[in-house]
């Protein structure tokens, strides 16, 4: 191999050795999860940099999982109401502390669902076009479900798609264009932590500029939860939402999080679409053929929760909480420090940029590269198969590198760098 990344006065094994010191000085909590084999390199595990994407999988996942299958083969029906974690109020367990990774009051906070399920849900709530307030302002690079979210909402209000959704390419544009057309906007909802460029949006800004035009705001943290401090209920957005298979490790599909702001719950001019756990717990089974929704936003809720996939997901609550937010972001910072200044060393002699902002206040741990020769996807086939650094694509030319603060190493990143530079020619 002919590893390029000693351009600086130091040499390859120099490089690496500093990448162990810093591990040794700064560990996060890698023990705790399963690290995928490499599939090629010369290391056994993965430097696995995907986690906005799909988290890796916390060890004690497997354990309490099948804790919870153990009480169904033991209980049966019973289990409800007499497992050790009885099945009833089981989405209880997961409140308080995804209200405390975002921000939020408990009530604010309900585990349930997907994300784009969850979106249409809040959008039937506080989506309500009314005479020339009618638009959605998204992100041009807004994520597609989101796209296709914010279309079909204005396709079920009987309006022109192309005419209600507002694709903007900054927030500066998004402010802007409230300042001038606000009393057009019903709803501004954007991506908190833009998926393509790892740019962390300024939601208490955006928030204030949405209310103070009339608009309704609505927040997609897909990428923020778990990622960045958020204060959801200060910031005091109408609404979020945001899933918890990236870093929150919660699994491929797991549930999603839902945020409604205080001022918004136990409202009854609220549009909500209703099913058996929207109404109240204590007279649930009285099967009252009406419903009485709790002042929380449990309200949101519709069907009994899937109670395996609530499991993962309190499993890895319960270890932010156990960390802390606080520590981890700032774990993160220096890690993602560590990989641009490695990246720094090898861009300027390569077809490559970094599009993610260079200030640590305007991003999260992602770091997103637009190569300008060749295809992202094979270039992010070949470091995984060839080097055993798993990265991300989203065609046609970004490669996403996010290290984590959780589980990933300073030699993860200095082994995605070393593999990058092997990988995209120098220009001669
Ligand atoms: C920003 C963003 N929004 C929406 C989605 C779609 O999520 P789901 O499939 O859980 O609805 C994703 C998935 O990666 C995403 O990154």
């Amino acid at each position: 191999m002919t590893h390029s990344l000693t351009t600086g006065p130091s040499t390859k094994q120099e490089q690496e050795a500093d990448a162990l010191r810093r591990d040794a000085e700064d560990p996060g909590h890698r023990e705790l999860f399963l690290v995928p084999p490499a599939e090629g390199g010369d290391y056994p595990e993965s430097a696995y940099l995907a986690g906005n994407s799909l988290g890796l999988q916390p060890k004690a996942t497997r354990t309490e999982l099948l804790a919870d299958l153990d009480a169904w083969a033991r209980l049966g029906v019973e289990g409800h109401l007499e497992a050790e974690r009885p099945w009833l109020p089981y989405h209880e367990l997961l409140t308080e502390p995804a209200a405390r990774l975002v921000g939020a009051l408990p009530e604010e906070t309900v585990v349930m669902n997907s994300l784009t399920v969850n979106l249409h849900l809040l959008m039937v709530s506080f989506y309500r076009p009314k005479g020339r307030r009618t638009r959605i302002v998204i992100e041009d690079t807004a994520f597609p479900s989101d796209s296709y979210a914010v279309r079909s909402q204005a396709r079920f209000h009987g309006l022109d798609p192309d005419a209600t959704v507002v694709r903007l390419r900054s927030g500066g544009e998004v402010l802007d264009y409230l300042a001038r057309e606000g009393e057009t906007v019903a709803l501004v909802m954007l991506g908190g932590v833009n998926y393509l460029t790892g740019e962390l949006m300024d939601i208490p800004a955006i928030t204030a500029a949405g209310h103070a035009a009339g608009a309704v705001v609505g927040w997609d943290l897909a990428h923020a939860a778990g990622n960045v401090p958020l204060s959801l209920h200060e910031w005091g957005p109408d609404f979020a939402a945001w899933c918890s298979y990236k870093y929150l490790n919660s699994g491929p599909g797991a549930l999603g999080g839902v945020f409604v702001h205080q001022r918004h719950l136990g409202d009854p001019s609220l549009p909500r679409f209703e099913g058996w756990w929207s109404t109240e717990q204590a007279t649930r089974f009285r099967m009252d053929p009406v419903s009485r929704p709790p002042a929380t936003a449990d309200a949101w809720q519709i069907s009994n929760p899937p109670i395996y996939a609530m499991g993962p997901v309190r499993t890895s609550l319960e270890l932010f909480d156990r960390v802390g937010m606080a520590e981890l972001r700032a774990r993160s910072v220096r890690l993602t420090a560590y990989l641009e200044s490695l990246l720094d060393e090898i861009v300027p002699s390569r077809p490559l940029s970094v599009v993610t902002p260079r200030d640590p206040g305007r991003r999260g741990c992602q770091l997103s590269l637009r190569i300008e020769r060749g295809s992202a996807a094979e270039l992010a086939g070949r470091l995984r198969r060839e080097h055993g650094v798993v990265t991300d694509a989203r065609e046609p030319d970004i490669v996403r590198m996010a290290p984590t603060p959780l589980y990933s190493t300073y030699h993860d990143c200095w082994r995605a760098v070393v593999a990058l530079a092997d990988r995209v020619q120098e220009e001669s």
